[in-house]
């Protein structure tokens, strides 16, 4: 049986509404409709559909993590008159990916702006994958949205091993979006300084290097990390797991 679509109670379906002074302007339904199909469009994963930044917890145990959501506000009221994006640094489960959903949610849903998701292994293994015959897409398909996306959340930065072809990706990627003035939010795990062996520290053994942890120079190349201090404001976020913090509560 199909139910009749529900009319507004608005604008009767037209999708103006008048408003004062006896202008017109689009209607909430409207609105809401176009927040629902840029929400679609964003291709947020399903285990982060519940990060928003009204359910990211900042005070008490968690008011170290307040810098880092005020930030993420400011860039939100700021968008687009300033359109430098952010840098989320911090260690496991700290919260980046979800400040960084909640960030797109709301430009989308409050600005009307268009924004993309993207796991950067995901993205990477899909352009290895589009290179395979028989995969349909060809690696210009895959890559149009993330170059055009007006905003694009680059989850994981650094998180697959460097290559030469990894490092020509990544430049690729950013290099694109940076000459097309587009806005990029990062988030990584490695910390935000030069490659180790940039000024030809090579008597150290990888084994060495490890042990001293990798950096994002290590991960993206030392040009590629100079190119994100130009696109983006560095965000560092410092505490414990959120997971672990959850799982030890629910034991309580
Ligand atoms: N401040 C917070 N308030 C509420 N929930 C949070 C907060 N920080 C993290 N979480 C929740 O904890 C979980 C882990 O957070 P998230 O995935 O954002 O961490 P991450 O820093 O991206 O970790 P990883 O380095 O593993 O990618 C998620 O379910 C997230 O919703
Ligand atoms: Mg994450
Ligand atoms: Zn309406």
């Amino acid at each position: 049986m199909k139910v009749a679509a529900e009319v507004c109670g608005l604008c009767g379906g037209s999708g103006w509404k008048s408003a004062e002074k006896s202008r017109v302007v689009r209607c909430d339904c409207r609105l809401k409709h176009r927040a629902e199909s840029l929400l679609t469009a964003a291709r947020i994963p399903k285990r982060y559909e519940h990060c928003e930044l009204s359910n990211f917890e900042f005070e008490g145990p968690h008011a170290h993590l307040m810098k880092a959501r005020m930030a993420a506000c400011k860039f939100v009221e700021e968008y687009p008159v300033d359109n430098t994006g952010l840098l989320l640094i911090g260690s496991i489960g700290v919260g980046k990916t979800h400040l960084a959903v909640g960030i797109i949610k709301e430009l989308l849903v409050s600005k009307g702006i268009p924004c993309l998701f993207y796991d950067y292994r995901e993205l990477l293994k899909q352009i290895q994958n589009s290179y395979n015959d028989s995969v349909k897409a060809t690696e210009l398909e895959v890559l149009r949205p993330v170059f055009e996306s007006e905003v694009l959340v680059l989850d994981e930065l650094g998180a697959v091993k460097p290559t030469e072809w990894v490092w020509d990706t990544v430049s690729l990627i950013l290099n694109t979006r940076y000459n097309n003035n587009r806005t990029t939010i990062i988030t990584t795990n490695y910390p935000d300084d030069a490659a180790r062996d940039s000024n030809g520290n090579s008597e150290f053994s990888r084994a060495q290097r490890a042990a001293r942890g990798e950096t994002l120079g290590d991960r993206i190349g030392e040009r590629m990390r100079s190119r994100l201090h130009e696109m983006c404001r560095i965000v560092k976020m410092e505490g414990a797991d959120f997971r672990q913090t959850l799982r030890s509560a629910s034991f309580r």
